[in-house]
């Protein structure tokens, strides 16, 4: 077994403070890594089928190794995935296993897998530890650090959860080199989005060098997922339950969830391809409403591009949905329904340029409409 290499950064959240370990070779040193976590030496692994395919049997044997015991529970892949009837199953195999407040779960996936993993951890005995091992990049530098967990409901996405820290978080970056590529790429759009909202230095990082990124350079890589882990920590450590700050790491999500509910959670449309749809459009709505100079919008659609990212609604209209245009009425009732609604407003996360954005609650919907309308149509 390879020895593992990390770095390690900490989420500073009192009592309930945690550790992000970033490197090689962190699964098949799980047993050892995660031991000094557990209240018992026994845990509860909840996976997908992808994920099982290539890396199950190394997290059982690094657990055994270290005498720990593990039943696992191996889902279907994809956000559908993150429903009632999925965390039933989950909830009834950790009854079945006689799951006591003393054991672990161990979320081992990508996003869908830590949300739904961590909402079950949650709420089961109400409440037991769990760990996060995400095993994409996406879920490696946003969804497995903060403590947000939940499921989807017809009605939208995470309008069912909890805030839960896990003990730990082991972003092993060999993992991704199984990743599927397109996989790689929407997961470099939460990448990207830490340059944009307040770091404009490292957008100017990701410019330089986001393409060693998705073609597997292990020490870029490394780095990419240590700077925005970082700072995501920086922002969970300073507003954890999302009263200010935390809102800035929606930027695209307010339009990218509209865009994903439209293409039904069924594999057409990414998370981070929504994503980065809806970080485009935050751009150029921004230069609309005279906020954001043209130029940068320019600079961050031209970086999008280079990567492979999908830049349009169009894209959504020819995956999802056939080729059919989007409805502009459709987005709005979606956005409605968003969690990020108070008093009726929506707060939007605005940007006066690269690496400057900033919340407004005092948007116009009646301007976003008019501007959805013009999007629909490029
Ligand atoms: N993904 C946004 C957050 O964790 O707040």
């Amino acid at each position: 077994m390879n020895k593992e290499t990390f770095e390690r950064l900490t989420v500073d959240l009192g009592d309930r403070s945690y550790d992000i370990l970033v490197g090689e070779n962190l699964v098949a040193n799980a047993g050892k890594l995660v031991q000094p976590f557990l209240k018992q030496k026994r845990t509860f692994i909840i996976t997908d089928e992808n994920v099982a395919k290539h890396h199950l049997a190394t997290l059982e044997n690094a657990l055994s190794s270290e005498g720990i015991a593990s039943k696992s529970l191996t889902l279907p892949y994809g956000e559908q995935t993150k429903s009632f009837s999925q965390l039933e199953k989950v909830i009834d195999f950790l009854l079945e296993n006689k799951i006591d407040r003393k054991a672990t779960i161990i979320a081992f996936g990508g996003g869908v897998i830590g949300d739904l993993a961590g909402f079950a951890a949650a709420v089961v005995m109400r409440g037991v530890d769990f760990i996060q091992i995400p095993t994409t990049l996406l879920s490696q530098v946003d969804s497995s650090v903060g403590g947000k967990t939940g499921i989807n409901t017809s009605r939208g996405k995470n309008l069912v959860g909890s805030f839960h820290q896990p003990r730990i978080v082991l972003a092993d970056i060999g993992l991704l080199q199984t990743l599927p590529h397109r996989e790689l790429l929407a997961g470099y759009a939460e990448v990207v989005k830490y340059g944009l909202i307040n770091d404009p230095a490292f957008f100017a990082w990701l410019e330089e060098n986001g393409e060693r990124v998705i073609n597997g350079d292990l020490r870029a890589q490394t780095q990419a997922v240590v700077t925005s882990c970082k700072a995501k920590a920086d922002i969970v450590a300073l507003d954890e339950r999302e009263s200010g700050a935390r809102g800035l790491l929606n930027l695209g999500h307010t339009f990218g969830h509209a865009l994903e509910a439209e293409a039904k959670y069924n594999g057409s449309l990414l998370h981070g391809e929504a994503i980065s749809i809806g970080m485009l459009m935050a751009h150029d709505i921004s230069v609309e409403l005279g906020f954001c100079a043209s130029e940068d919008a320019q600079t961050v659609r031209s970086h999008f591009h280079k990567i492979g990212l999908p830049l349009e609604t169009s894209f959504v209209s020819s995956n999802a949905l056939g080729g059919k245009r989007l409805e502009v009425s459709r987005l709005m009732d979606h956005m409605s329904r968003d969690k990020k609604v108070n008093d009726g407003r929506l707060t939007f996360v605005m940007t006066k340029g690269i690496g400057q954005a900033y919340l407004d609650n005092a948007v116009d919907m009646t301007t976003v409409a008019e501007f959805l309308e013009r999007a629909v149509t490029k």
